[in-house]
């Protein structure tokens, strides 16, 4: 079924005069920075025409020099969205771990591959490739001697620490798929993830640090598996990060620092097909439980180097800082993935934007010489908020490029971060991606092209956007016009399936809009065919780029036993990009007591985890709902933004007079 474009953030990105940006000089002049892979729109139009009229023969081309294979692909592209069996590189065979740090280890065995930047500022490590290889190794015999195989799943519920990327690594290394867990998420959110890939092996670490305080990973973990007849749980790894003391239950818990020590530093890796999987990432949609998004080993490393080779432009010995955590897909593909495949160093940040000051950010890209620099728009508003004085004094000239990700970035944000962060000396990406599309897919190149603030600009290789009329599907040409976004032909890194749901990626990808990929984001295209985002038009909400479904939170405060229904919207909010709103009803022999608000806050926070705590809890009396009982979810998201006067025709909701009573409540001061 086409979605609608009932959109509270559609009007968020009105431009009153739109600037474009000139590539700043500085990076086309030879004596200052490297030649740009991509320094013309000449260059780049010929280039995307031949990636979206001939994507065999670039793509091709693109796979054979920037990985390493161990068998030729025979055939590059292959299948439709139709057939549901789009394949990439079929009859290739090659390993991630491989191409992420053995040929480097050989080659460069002392350049750094990862700089972790501590929770405290004096906390650095640097890991070399030579290293990396060793540990990564090591790491996967261990899990070899715990029977792990090639096809099997391994769940990582870690902090952000080198030995998270050893595991992910590790585990592509053997060829088992490693399912990442946010750490941020609850026991239960966890138990589902590692249930539903059927685990046998869960990685962590004893405690995780963030902000000068400790985090209870162990216990989290410990709590998710203390139901066993849930779960096929039989070894957890446990690495110790902080050395506080945490149980370990005989037979289950191993320490990380024991098995590394029994294994040997040599592990053959398995030849892979390029349409193996890789990973699995559960992320949010619209509907139902979380989706284990398959992601295979070919297409999606290339995605992976190609977008940090042409959108980051990086060249030997750049030093790459991704901000985002590991347990997201930015993680995966811009901290591990694609920087260590292009062989470059990659930093790993454990801490946060603001400890042990607003500075700290600005003081990491000085101090490792950072020359990409990626996080997302409500970091930078934050940050922005606290004032320029945290970067006063301090070298930023190491940067080159500096990106914005995950959520659309305001032109307000967009333009404070260009000058006080790149000084207007550097280029900004605006990355436009999901955790379906494995990599970057609509995002400015750093030589050539013009920028606007809050666009995400044009399409990268291979990726033609359409826009569409959301309930007919007609292709929208007129220009400014919103519509959902879809892509047209397949692209190598794109996710393939569900995690044992075929059926289910099929129906929220392919099905809505036959022929397309279907992204459940609002869009425009202006006048110079540079695409504007508008958010998402299904029921997820974006926090602070984090991506929650509304139907999840529901659930979760369902759970409540004094709550009868409750309906989750997204309101803008000016740090948060979006907050969520939680309309609840209460059971007839309920009262609102003290402290209700707070009960219903926790028990979100306890079954999804705290990044996903409503922003305000209303108590209604009655949901809007239509006269057969669905709740009108479209009139709580206008009142929540403010269009109290915009909800158009009520009179066929079941009892209008509901309404007045919300939107007082809502706006009460
Ligand atoms: C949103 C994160 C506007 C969008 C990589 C998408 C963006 C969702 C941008 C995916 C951007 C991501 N401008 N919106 N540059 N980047 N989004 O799967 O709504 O966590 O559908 O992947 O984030 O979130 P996900």
């Amino acid at each position: 079924m086409p979605h609608s474009t009932e959109n509270p953030t559609e009007e968020q990105i009105q431009v009153p005069e739109i600037i474009t940006h000139p590539v700043p000089s500085r990076l086309l002049d030879s004596k200052q920075c490297p030649t740009p892979h991509v320094n013309s729109m000449e260059q780049y139009r010929a280039m995307w025409t031949e990636s979206v009229e001939e994507p065999n023969k670039f793509f091709g081309n693109l796979a054979r020099e920037l990985l390493s294979w161990d068998k030729p692909f025979e055939t590059v592209s292959h299948g439709s969205f139709e057939n549901g069996d789009v394949a990439w590189f079929v009859g290739g065979e090659l390993n991630a771990c491989y191409n992420a740090v053995d040929r480097h280890a050989y080659t460069n065995p002392d350049n750094i591959a990862i700089i972790h930047e501590g929770d405290e500022p004096s906390d650095v490590r640097r890991i070399s490739y030579g290293e990396l290889l060793r540990e990564v190794s090591r790491m996967g015999n261990v899990l070899k001697s715990l029977g792990v195989r090639k096809g099997d799943n391994v769940a990582i519920y870690m902090p952000m620490i080198p030995e998270t990327l050893i595991a992910m690594l590790a585990c592509a290394r053997i060829g088992a798929c490693h399912s990442v867990v946010f750490a941020g998420f609850s026991a239960d959110s966890l138990l589902d993830r590692v249930a539903d890939c059927g685990a046998h092996v869960v990685i962590t670490s004893d405690e995780g640090r963030r902000g000068g305080k400790n985090i209870a990973t162990k216990r989290i973990v410990d709590d998710a598996l203390s139901k066993e007849s849930a779960h096929q749980v039989e070894h957890v790894i446990v690495y110790k990060r902080t050395g506080s003391e945490v149980p370990m239950m005989e037979n289950r818990d191993l320490w990380w620092h024991s098995e590394m020590e029994k294994a040997r530093s040599v592990c053959p890796y398995e030849r892979m097909s390029a349409e193996d999987p890789l990973f699995l990432l559960y992320t949010s949609g619209s509907t139902g439980a979380p989706k284990g998004v398959v992601h295979t080993t070919g297409g999606y490393i290339l995605g992976a180097a190609a977008t940090v080779k042409y959108i980051f432009d990086v060249h030997p010995g750049d030093v790459y800082a991704c901000m985002a955590d590991v347990g997201w897909v930015t993680g995966h593909t811009y901290i591990t993935y694609g920087p260590l495949t292009l062989g470059v160093t990659t930093v790993l940040f454990e801490s946060t934007p603001t400890y042990p000051d607003p500075s700290r950010f600005w003081q990491l890209i000085e101090k490792h010489k950072v020359t990409q620099f990626y996080t997302a728009p409500t970091a930078i508003r934050a940050l922005q908020r606290l004032g320029d004085k945290w970067l006063d004094n301090i070298d930023l000239s190491s940067l080159r490029v500096i990106g914005s990700v995950g959520e659309p970035i305001n032109p307000e944000a967009w333009n404070w971060y260009n000058e006080n962060v790149g000084k207007g000396q550097c280029a900004v990406v605006d990355t436009y991606w999901q955790t379906e599309t494995g990599s970057i897919i609509i995002s400015p190149l750093p030589g050539c092209t013009p920028t606007k603030a809050g666009s995400a600009t044009l399409p990268f290789f291979g990726i033609k956007p359409i826009i569409l009329e959301p309930s007919t599907g007609n292709v929208v040409t007129a220009v400014d016009e919103t519509g959902v976004l879809a892509i047209k032909q397949s692209w190598p890194s794109m996710a393939r399936s569900v995690y044992n749901n075929h059926s289910r990626f099929l129906d929220t990808y392919t099905k809505p809009y036959p022929g397309y990929y279907y992204t459940g984001d609002g869009a425009s295209v202006d006048k110079d065919g540079y695409v504007w985002i508008r958010g998402r038009v299904d029921d997820v909400i974006n926090v602070s780029g984090h991506r929650l479904s509304t139907s999840e939170i529901e659930a979760a405060l369902i759970v409540h036993e004094a709550v009868s229904e409750s309906a989750v919207v997204g309101a803008h909010d000016d740090l948060t990009g979006q907050a969520i709103h939680a309309f609840v009803s209460l059971k007839s022999h309920c009262q609102v007591s003290d402290g209700l608000e707070r009960e219903l806050i926790l028990t979100v926070r306890k079954i999804i985890g705290p990044f996903a705590s409503p922003k305000r809890i209303h108590i209604v009396r009655e949901h809007p709902k239509t006269r057969s009982g669905k709740i009108v979810r479209r009139i709580l998201r206008k009142i929540v933004n403010g269009e109290q006067n915009q909800l158009g025709d009520t009179s066929t909701l079941a009892d209008p007079s509901v309404i007045p009573s919300i939107v007082s409540q809502v706006h009460k001061k």
